[in-house]
């Protein structure tokens, strides 16, 4: 097991750091920005079902349930076709409205989630295509599909899910790009620069990863915190969620992962001096909304803890802590701003002692329903 670990303390810490890697093996192969290729082999026989398809809905659970909602942004900033993002156990026992002119997504590390693959039946009796986003090859949920695309991430031990969720985001990202292109929503100097923008993502992510230091600082100031709130908007409204989810999987903190504008709906009513308020607050289409939510938190005397854009000068003034990751589109500001989330996450499980590999009372594939 030593070995397999490749020198790190623990599988998630090893996933954690392979994502460089993981995302450019996704995208090797597929994504050629020089010339201006984007090749996916599992859509090409069924890349008219998706062009013509009056609706995307996608389906999943967990952490991919949360890449899924990333791709409702991506599909409908760039594709421009409606997309409804579904949990895959209230999906299928809602009698939903399917037809064949819907364009299914089931999004599965395991590719053996029976939530999930019941959905895929479900969605298949109503004549939809369904489209699979999976990271083991030959899995259940590869096979019940009619197509798709493999993650290629490697295999995942860990049971909270890191590098398959950006290789899948990474999948996600090219079938919007592609779809966009050739529904003719997005216009060509924009595509190529957008795909010559996802080729540094790995690099970018190399960058990101070199906060370990920094944010295992944080955890120590944090790790006996009863409570956090994750806020984000937009592309990281679901970022927020997966920070969430990671941190109350594997150390038992309880999370709450929020639209970063909801908070005054309700959440803000929690905030005192003993909660940590993870903001990801990077500069995008929403960083002056974000910005004053910050303010709102601050004045309450909550603890913040900021994801920022490399330069940020503004939230350093109101944050107790920023973590700066390099500055992309805002698009795949995901791909990145998870990681800084991710490695918070590791170090507060290790320093409280929880098994960070096998947390309780959690399977790494839930083939139960
Ligand atoms: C993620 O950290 C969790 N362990 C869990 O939410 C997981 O993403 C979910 O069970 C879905 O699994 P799948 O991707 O294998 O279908």
């Amino acid at each position: 097991e030593a070995i397999e670990k490749g020198g790190y303390e623990h599988f998630m810490l090893k996933e954690i750091n392979e994502q460089p890697r993981s995302i450019a093996d996704c995208m090797r192969g597929r994504l050629d920005a020089k010339n201006g290729r984007l090749v996916l082999g599992g859509l090409r026989d069924y890349m008219n079902k998706f062009q013509n398809a009056e609706r995307i809905i996608i389906t999943a659970c967990g952490t991919s349930w949360h890449a899924g909602l990333v791709a409702e942004y991506l599909f409908e900033e760039f594709a421009r076709i409606p997309v409804e993002v579904e949990y895959a156990s209230e999906f299928r026992y809602r009698n939903p409205v399917v037809s064949e002119k819907d364009f299914v997504i089931a999004i599965s590390q395991s590719g053996e989630t029976a939530d999930t693959l019941a959905a895929i039946e479900l969605a298949k009796s109503k004549g939809a295509t369904i489209f699979g986003v999976c990271n083991v090859v030959g899995s259940s949920i590869a096979r019940a599909t009619h197509a798709g695309s493999y993650t290629h991430a490697g295999p995942e031990i860990g049971v909270a899910s890191t590098k398959a969720f950006t290789a899948q985001i990474s999948v996600l990202t090219m079938m919007a790009l592609k779809l966009g292109y050739q529904r003719g929503t997005l216009p060509e100097s924009r595509y190529i620069q957008l795909l010559s923008e996802l080729e540094t993502i790995p690099g970018k992510v190399e960058k990101a990863l070199k906060l370990n230091d920094q944010i295992e600082k944080i955890a120590a100031e944090y790790k006996d915190s009863r409570n956090f709130l994750y806020l984000g908007r937009g592309y990281n409204f679901p970022v927020a969620l997966e920070g969430a989810l990671k941190l109350k999987e594997i150390s038992y903190i309880h999370a709450e992962g929020y639209p970063a504008a909801e908070m005054k709906h309700g959440p803000i009513a929690l905030i005192d001096e003993e909660m940590p308020v993870v903001f990801i607050a990077t500069k995008d289409s929403s960083y002056e909304k974000v910005v004053s939510n910050i303010q709102e938190v601050k004045a309450r005397k909550g603890k913040i803890i900021a994801v920022v854009t490399e330069g940020d000068t503004s939230v350093r003034n109101l944050a107790d802590h920023v973590i700066e990751i390099p500055a992309t589109e805002e698009a795949f500001v995901p791909l990145l701003a998870v990681v800084p989330l991710q490695i918070l996450s590791y170090h507060i499980a290790v320093m409280r002692g929880c098994n960070v590999d096998q947390p309780r009372n959690l399977a790494k594939s839930v083939t139960v329903e």
